[in-house]
């Protein structure tokens, strides 16, 4: 058999599913160019898995050349493809820079794919592809419109239509578009995790950042949403059941053909849930302050789970409490990330 390359293998999602591979007996070829990750993340996982990567390698994705020659020195299987810039409102700010890494990077993976004859993709895609759902179309299914309204989101949205196009014209080809709810939590060894670079815009990275000293209060995003508190529901997923999904969707790959699947656990949580939640996980109140609601928010995104039972035949298995009790113990071992 051979190899798993990971693109973006340093990243918060891209390392847990590295240690997840590595554990089920897979070989690993990673690649990162460690714009928002860290060498140390990769270390971390070889350490845990008590094995290494076939090879890591530290270059831009956009980099056809070396791109080409990681298809020559290793015999790759299938590819999970994870690399890419993630923040909504710098997307917005700086449109180019992501319509260029994201998309630029996958039509450079595609054709280094399609030379080598590797044929077998699973891709991050993001919940986002649903825009602003309205409170009607939650819980949301894989049929449910599909509506951009970031560039980021843009670049997901273009990317799955590139995919499906793709295996259309090509039915040799397979992709699964892994379409992930909210991702939190952290490796129950604390060892690694999310490790965002400045102020994070994400609410869970924010509340632990509060609890560990870094800043003063968790801002909450309005609370006069037509929700039982008052504040937005989301889905939030443990990052090792994302991992494990991966692994699940490397065997629908053996099918031709695009599909898009959702990965959440189904269950909406409200922003007051959340700090309730990591105050147990922590041991004493997170403080926080109500503000005016911030722009773009959709009031509630909740997956239905049901089409990763039936076609991966995956469920998860952590809740909230769980993942907010891994995502600090993280925090509280590693306060200022790797
Ligand atoms: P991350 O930033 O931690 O990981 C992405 C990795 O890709 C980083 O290590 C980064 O250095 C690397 N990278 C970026 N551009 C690259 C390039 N041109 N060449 C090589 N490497 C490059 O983000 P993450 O949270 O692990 O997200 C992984 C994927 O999942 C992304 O595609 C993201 O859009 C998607 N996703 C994330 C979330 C989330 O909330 N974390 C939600 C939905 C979808
Ligand atoms: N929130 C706060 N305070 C904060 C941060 C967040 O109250 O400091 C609230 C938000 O208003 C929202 C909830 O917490 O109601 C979750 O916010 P996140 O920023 O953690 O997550 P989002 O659901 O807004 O964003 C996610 C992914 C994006 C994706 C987006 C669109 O992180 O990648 O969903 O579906 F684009």
């Amino acid at each position: 058999m051979g190899a798993v390359l990971v693109t973006g293998a340093a990243g918060y999602i891209g390392s847990h599913a590295c240690l997840e591979l590595l554990e089920a007996g897979y070989d690993v070829v990673g690649l990162d160019n460690y714009d928002n990750s860290s060498p140390e993340a990769i270390r971390r996982v070889e350490e845990l898995a008590g094995r290494s990567l076939v090879a890591m390698y530290e270059m831009d994705l956009r980099d056809r050349e070396k791109l080409n020659d990681v298809f020559s020195n290793h015999e790759i299987d299938s590819v999970m493809h994870f690399a890419g810039l993630k923040a909504v409102g710098e997307s917005v700010a700086e449109p180019m820079l992501y319509y260029d890494t994201n998309i630029g990077s996958t039509l450079a993976l595609i054709g280094a794919m399609s030379k080598a004859n590797v044929k077998k993709m699973v891709f991050s895609s993001s919940c986002t592809v649903y825009g602003s759902p309205t409170v009607d179309q939650v819980p949301l299914t894989e049929q449910t419109p599909l509506h951009a309204v970031s560039p980021y989101g843009r670049t997901k949205l273009l990317i799955e239509e590139m995919l499906s196009d793709l295996c259309a014209a090509d039915p040799e080809w397979s992709t699964v578009s892994l379409r992930y709810f909210n991702p939190i939590g952290a490796h129950s060894s604390g060892r690694i995790g999310d490790a965002p670079n400045g102020v994070p815009n994400n609410l869970l990275p924010y509340i632990m950042q509060v609890a560990v000293g870094l800043r003063d209060a968790l801002q909450v995003f309005g609370d006069d949403y037509p929700t039982s508190d008052g504040t937005c529901i989301r889905d939030y997923i443990h990052v090792v059941d994302l991992a494990r999904g991966h692994l699940d969707a490397l065997g629908l790959l053996e099918e031709p053909g695009f599909t898009p699947i959702n990965l959440g656990t189904g269950v909406g949580s409200s922003v007051l849930d959340v700090v309730n939640a990591s105050s147990k996980a922590v041991g004493r109140e997170i403080p926080y302050e109500i503000k005016p609601r911030r722009a773009g928010d959709a009031t509630a995104v909740y997956a239905n789970p049901q089409n990763a039972r039936d076609a991966l035949g995956w469920k998860a298995k952590f809740d909230l409490n769980d993942m907010c009790v891994d995502h600090w113990n993280w925090q509280k071992n590693n306060p200022q990330g790797y």
